[in-house]
């Protein structure tokens, strides 16, 4: 087992009518002038936004909103954040949404914490980030992790990069989470959603030569538990049950839980990011896209046969006593499994068609300029990115 630190602050406040307690969290945590964050409108369409301001009056605290967070949410909507938060002299940020709009939170929150610096500056870590505001949450959806997770990611549009920041400064300090609230989504978030929350753990796990059994255990429950509960919410999505387990998966699979003691691997995000950034596709089709292409590539791997066979063996329950034949009948039944719930498993699936020059863009775009080798499995530079682009196709 490798050596780590552990720390995940995020005080979570789990249940039916939780976000009745928004007020009560928000003065708990310091806050008397909250900018209220959220996306497209979602929240204002089912009423929770109204519920979570009437919130705010009861416990006396101030607020402003700042709607319009997009999914691969923009740099330049941030930086207006920035630009209202500290007009109003907010001293916490309040997201309402799902990782677009938490992100877009945190993002608004180092910005107004550090006014002279510019937020792509620091989300290159050109400037070194020190403090920052704290930020709450109220979920609204089961996929990224952000609730919990160190990390952020905003879309640049003038560079055309997708790009996230890891700091611990991104922990929220609360998230509200009511499974309820997720009744109101539409199937393909939720297909995205738990194709997200898999992907979290996956790219934790198939770390070759990795060793940390009690990792490895509450991973492969994690998935079993997505996978199960998956198709129970496809079917239908006011079950309870299986909306709450989704939902605490979701956090548990990005909160580092998933992947102590070892590595971890995150190629297949970078390939999702540079197809959000390109072609604005939803962040989980994104990664489905290109994940049967991946686990072909990573497979051949040194050590990496066995991992994907343990793999099969314990979240999907294959027999085959043989590692080859087992890893590749988990690979097919994950593919399997994505049909299923109606998430692309191509760039064809996905709606897209690069050509030769936009797979060079790609490959480019997801390596950093060929200056990073991704994939501890088998290490994947431009020419590697951009076959597995090709063979995604
Ligand atoms: O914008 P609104 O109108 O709210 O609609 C959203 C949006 O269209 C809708 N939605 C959310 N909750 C709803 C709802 N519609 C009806 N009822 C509800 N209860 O769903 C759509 C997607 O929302 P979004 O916030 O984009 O979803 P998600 O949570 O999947 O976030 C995706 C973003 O998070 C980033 C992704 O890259 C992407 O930009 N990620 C953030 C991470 C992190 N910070 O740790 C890690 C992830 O790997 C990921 O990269
Ligand atoms: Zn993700």
């Amino acid at each position: 087992m490798k050596s780590f630190v552990q720390y995940t602050p995020t005080e979570v406040i789990f249940g039916k009518g939780t976000e009745e307690q928004a007020g009560k969290a928000v003065a708990k945590w310091g806050g008397s002038r909250v900018l209220i964050v959220y996306g497209g409108g979602s929240v204002v369409r089912s009423g929770l936004l109204d519920r979570v301001k009437n919130a705010l009056n009861q416990e006396q605290i101030s607020w402003e909103e700042f709607g319009g967070a997009k999914p691969n949410p923009l740099l330049s909507h941030a930086r207006e954040g920035i630009k209202r938060a500290v007009a109003f002299g907010a001293d916490l940020i309040l997201a309402v949404g799902g990782g677009s709009t938490i992100d877009t939170a945190k993002a608004i929150a180092h910005g107004a914490a550090n006014p002279e610096a510019d937020l792509w500056d620091i989300w290159k870590k050109r400037v070194p980030l020190t403090k920052s505001l704290p930020v709450g949450v109220i979920l609204t959806i089961a996929a990224a992790g952000s609730e919990m997770s160190d990390s952020a990611v905003l879309t640049n549009e003038e560079a055309g990069v997708k790009s996230g920041i890891n700091t611990e400064f991104n922990r929220a300090k609360f998230a509200i989470m009511n499974p309820e609230l997720t009744f109101t989504l539409p199937d393909y978030q939720i297909a995205c959603g738990i194709t997200d929350i898999m992907m979290h753990t996956m790219e934790r796990y198939f770390i070759p030569g990795s060793n940390a059994m009690l990792t490895d255990e509450i991973a492969e429950g994690l998935l079993r538990t997505v996978i199960t509960n998956g198709r129970i919410a496809m079917k239908n999505k006011e079950d309870y049950n299986a909306m709450a387990e989704i939902m605490w998966c979701s956090s548990i699979s990005h909160n580092n839980l998933t992947g102590l003691g070892r590595d971890r691997d995150f190629s297949v995000h970078k390939f999702g990011h540079a197809l959000s950034a390109k072609y604005d596709v939803a962040h989980g089709a994104s990664l489905a896209a290109v994940w049967n292409a991946w686990a072909a590539f990573a497979l051949e791997g040194e050590g990496a046969e066995e991992r994907f066979a343990r793999y099969a063996r314990k979240v999907w329950q294959v027999e085959e006593q043989q590692d080859r034949a087992a890893a590749l009948e988990g690979i097919r039944r994950t593919v399997e499994y994505f049909r299923e719930i109606g998430i692309p498993v191509t760039l064809a699936e996905l709606g897209v068609d690069p050509s030769e020059e936009d797979l060079q863009e790609l490959a480019m775009k997801t390596t950093q300029n060929d200056t990073v080798k991704l994939c501890p499995a088998r290490a994947i530079g431009a020419a590697e990115a951009k076959e597995i682009f090709r063979a995604a196709k």
